[in-house]
């Protein structure tokens, strides 16, 4: 049976990272997390002093430095995922912090990051079988794909996800930080004159504020099996 190409895209922490993934190894496809492709540019930045005090990127330098990054996906056998490299070195936990969050919208506004991270993307999915979560994969990425979903949820409960998230990991930060993060990286994502983050017209839409976890799977399984059965 042909493998299709599924297009996952939303707002920050709607959770369309766990259906992704979930559904990937369900199914058997490649599970690829384009936002930590952003997340390893903006490591990267913080990495070689390219973000200045007023948390603007110094984008000469960056787009010079360019060639230099390389992001890669390996699966890491415990958790059966894929973990993001960063020329080689496996930063899977280091890009999840507030600090990676806080500065990653303006470095993702930039153009030629874009055309970049999205060169890599579409080489990644070129031969169908793969399920790809982050703002543009329907609209820019994919825009012929198969299947597109768009997840929301409401902010709290975005918040609340994200917030259990970090202190799982041993963050614990002020929970209003974690919102105002929350939405003004929404508000940068939806405006950027590149690739904003909007719901693909030939996209289903899933507000999954009040599904569980198996729900939101299930209903996705069913989605697929529409398409392919
Ligand atoms: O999904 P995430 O929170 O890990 O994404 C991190 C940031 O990267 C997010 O603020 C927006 C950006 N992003 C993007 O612009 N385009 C994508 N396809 C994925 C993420």
């Amino acid at each position: 049976m042909k493998k299709i190409t599924i297009a996952i895209d939303g707002h920050s922490s709607c959770g369309k990272s766990t259906m992704a993934k979930d559904l990937a190894r369900e199914i058997g496809y490649i599970y690829i997390d384009s936002g930590a492709m952003y997340r390893c540019c903006t490591l990267f930045c913080m990495r070689h002093n390219l973000v200045n005090p007023d948390g603007t990127i110094r984008a000469d330098e960056l787009e010079r430095l360019m060639p230099e990054i390389h992001v890669s996906f390996q699966l890491n056998p415990e958790k059966g995922t894929p973990d993001a490299y960063l020329n080689g070195e496996n930063v899977e936990r280091e890009i999840r912090t507030m600090e990676v969050s806080s500065h990653v919208s303006p470095v993702a506004a930039l153009p030629f990051v874009r055309t970049a991270m999205t060169a890599q993307q579409q080489a990644m999915g070129r031969d169908g079988g793969i399920v790809m979560d982050g703002r543009d994969i329907g609209t820019a990425v994919f825009p012929d794909a198969e299947l597109k979903i768009f997840v929301t949820a409401s902010d709290e409960i975005r918040a609340q996800r994200r917030y259990d998230e970090l202190a799982a990991k041993g963050e614990h930060p002020d929970f209003n930080a974690v919102l105002a993060n929350l939405r003004e990286r929404d508000r940068i994502d939806s405006t950027r004159a590149v690739a904003p983050l909007r719901q693909a017209p030939d996209a289903l839409i899933l507000d999954n504020s009040h599904l569980t976890i198996p729900e939101q799977k299930l209903w996705l399984l069913e989605q697929f099996h529409k398409l392919t059965q």
